[in-house]
């Protein structure tokens, strides 16, 4: 029997990651091949006997798996910085460390929602549909009129490191006003961007004419935008969300846009990805991109490299970074 250490990796990833795995020779290392998720039972078959994982955002981490691994696991590296895929007391009751891949994303999810604020406000894909099936005859004085930006106000609802990205290439490279809302309140940030603190989402949601979700998926931001609060929204307000699907009631959203409840959403993340509510595909008044905010190849390889090298540092005793734990 090998002495050599498995890594089980669920779905290729950037080659500066699993290079970083593949040069040591002390261990064995599974990628499984397809372009799309790894089944559930070809998951439990591949993480068996392996001493590392690394996960994609699309693999359930729960106990079932951590069994089917076996006890020698020793990490679930999780290709992401949200781990909503993760049971966090599974992990800590299989005394199995998890970690994520924070940080390194951030400037490419922020430019991910300016590119959909932007989508959104300007019609883009709406114009580009309309071009493309040659619907174009003539300059119009009132031909796909959209929003300026400059003067609005940009509501960023959870200022994490993507908010504050997001809220500061908004406030100083746009020229809007930029109100938060977020548990903590950022003083400091408020000083260097003229970003205004709301005790609450809900004034956020009620001023802002573009609002910016960026909330971890946890039970309190469950459908933390439902029809309720959209209904609190300016008609002519837009909605983006690069968060987490189910942050946002999408067949509410549905509903709300078809309605004209508010002027029209650009969303990167779905509540029952990879599925999109099919009231949304109909609609113009929706930019929709399929969870590729990060997809930068700068942002991916740092991920990847991050996610690999916390496989290393476990497999050889050392702590890694970015773990992450269950609240107790
Ligand atoms: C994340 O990292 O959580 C993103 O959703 C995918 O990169």
């Amino acid at each position: 029997m090998s002495d050599k250490k498995r890594v089980f990796v669920t779905r290729p990833i950037p080659a500066a990651g699993l290079d970083l795995l593949k040069a040591r020779p002390d261990l064995i290392v599974d990628v499984y091949p397809g372009e799309e998720a790894i089944p559930r039972d070809e998951l439990l078959k591949g993480v068996k006997g392996a001493d590392a994982i690394l996960s994609i955002l699309t693999e359930k981490i729960d106990a079932e798996l951590l069994d089917a691994a076996g006890p020698q696991l020793k990490i679930v590296s999780n290709f992401a910085v949200g781990f909503d895929n993760v049971d966090l007391n599974a992990a800590a009751a299989h005394r199995v460390m998890v970690t994520n891949t924070p940080g390194v994303l951030t400037d490419a999810v922020a430019e991910h929602a300016l590119a959909l604020i932007m989508a959104i406000a300007r019609r883009i894909p709406e114009s580009e549909r309309f071009a493309r099936a040659g619907k174009y005859k003539a300059f119009g004085p009132l031909l796909l009129l959209g929003t300026q930006l400059k003067g609005k106000t940009l509501g960023v609802i959870g200022l994490g490191r993507i908010g504050e990205g997001v809220a500061e290439r908004a406030a100083k490279g746009l020229g809007m006003k930029v109100l938060y809302n977020d548990v903590r309140r950022d003083e400091r940030f408020e000083g260097a961007t003229g970003a205004e603190f709301r005790a609450t989402a809900d004034d956020v949601l009620k001023e802002a004419d573009f609002v910016s979700v960026h909330v971890p998926l946890l039970p309190t931001t469950h459908h933390l935008i439902d029809a309720r609060r959209l209904a609190m929204m300016k008609k002519t307000a837009y909605l983006i969300n690069t968060s987490r699907g189910p942050v946002v009631d999408e067949a509410a959203l549905a509903d709300a846009l078809k309605n004209g409840v508010i002027a029209g959403a650009a969303i990167d993340v779905f509540e029952h990805e990879p599925a999109i509510e099919p009231g949304l595909l109909a609609l113009d008044n929706v930019v929709i991109t399929p969870h590729t905010a990060s997809a930068t190849i700068e942002a991916r390889s740092a991920m990847a490299m991050l996610a690999a090298q916390a496989v290393l540092d476990a497999l050889d005793g050392n702590m890694p970074l970015n773990l992450v734990k269950a609240k107790v």
